[in-house]
């Protein structure tokens, strides 16, 4: 059974309760997650071969540092890191170090800045120099696999709506859906009801309403579905050693659809990918 709550009636944890967040926080999701995007806009020029994901990490520090933005990863539930960078079969929560990035590699930076006190929570992938047609098309099809999720959202449809079009559409192109890990609410809190399965079925779940924020946030594999973590207890990899890519938005449900906070301004919501808008045709 769903409930649901005025977000700030709330005690600041995870209830299971849904939050209906106000004019306010639609404000202050926009400011979080600005600093967001501009952090992923930037790092397209910083992404090459040679790099290593510490300085990136040392980067997306220093970026926010400059903005009055905290990354929320750090010393999260033991994580020592601000910032996830998650390497080919790494799946998600790869911790940077000192190994450079390699040409060929395709990276996910996944950053969530904290600017008073909300989330702006996005990810996106990096090719690194020229990468294989088969990385490449992982990509695309990953973030039109996070479009159609999106295009999913509106009042009065159902949180199963958007994992149907994620799963329905990466299977048709011969993907796997991890279904290990979701997307969430997201807001005052970093990981906040509900659940956003990037699998499913259409009209299950709770009921979508204007006022709800989350994030979708799929994560799709060229062979099969399962991972693991490995000893590190942070970094998840496919089992099977395939290629995993991801995308993340974090937006908040409007009276006709949805708002996406994380919008790249300058076109760069898939660095060195060519994906273009969904049409009413498509
Ligand atoms: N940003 C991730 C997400 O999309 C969570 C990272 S938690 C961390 O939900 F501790 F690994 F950083
Ligand atoms: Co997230
Ligand atoms: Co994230």
């Amino acid at each position: 059974m769903t409930t649901y709550l005025e977000a700030e009636a709330d005690p600041q944890r995870n209830t299971g309760a849904i939050r209906i967040y106000g004019p306010e926080a639609f404000e202050g999701m926009r400011r979080a997650s600005r600093v967001t995007a501009e952090c992923l806009d930037a790092l397209v020029d910083i992404v090459k071969p040679g790099v290593t994901t510490q300085a990136i990490d040392d980067f997306v520090w220093q970026f926010g540092l400059d903005r009055g933005a905290a990354p929320a990863s750090l010393h999260y539930r033991g994580y020592t890191k601000s910032v996830c960078t998650s390497i080919n079969h790494v799946v998600c929560h790869g911790i940077p170090n000192q190994k450079p990035l390699k040409e060929g590699d395709i990276v996910n930076i996944d950053v969530t800045y904290v600017v008073d006190g909300w989330h702006g929570d996005s990810s996106r992938m990096y090719p690194v120099g020229q990468v294989k047609r088969a990385s490449e098309r992982l990509c695309e099809v990953t973030y039109r696999a996070l479009q159609l999720g999106i295009a999913a959202v509106k009042p009065g449809g159902h949180v199963g709506d958007i994992g149907a079009a994620i799963e329905e559409y990466a299977v048709a192109e011969r993907c796997s859906v991890v279904r290990d890990f979701c997307g969430h609410g997201v807001g005052k809190l970093f990981h906040d009801a509900p659940n956003i399965l990037h699998y499913g079925s259409r009209g299950e779940g709770a009921e979508l309403r204007p006022g709800m924020i989350f994030t979708i946030e799929p994560m799709i594999n060229t062979g099969r579905q399962h991972v693991k973590i490995l000893a590190d207890g942070w970094t998840a990899v496919t089992r099977d050693r395939s290629l995993s890519a991801q995308y993340e938005h974090s937006l908040g449900v409007t009276e006709d659809g949805c708002e996406v906070f994380t919008y790249s301004r300058n076109g760069s919501d898939t660095p060195g990918i060519s994906v273009p808008p969904l049409t009413d045709a498509a």
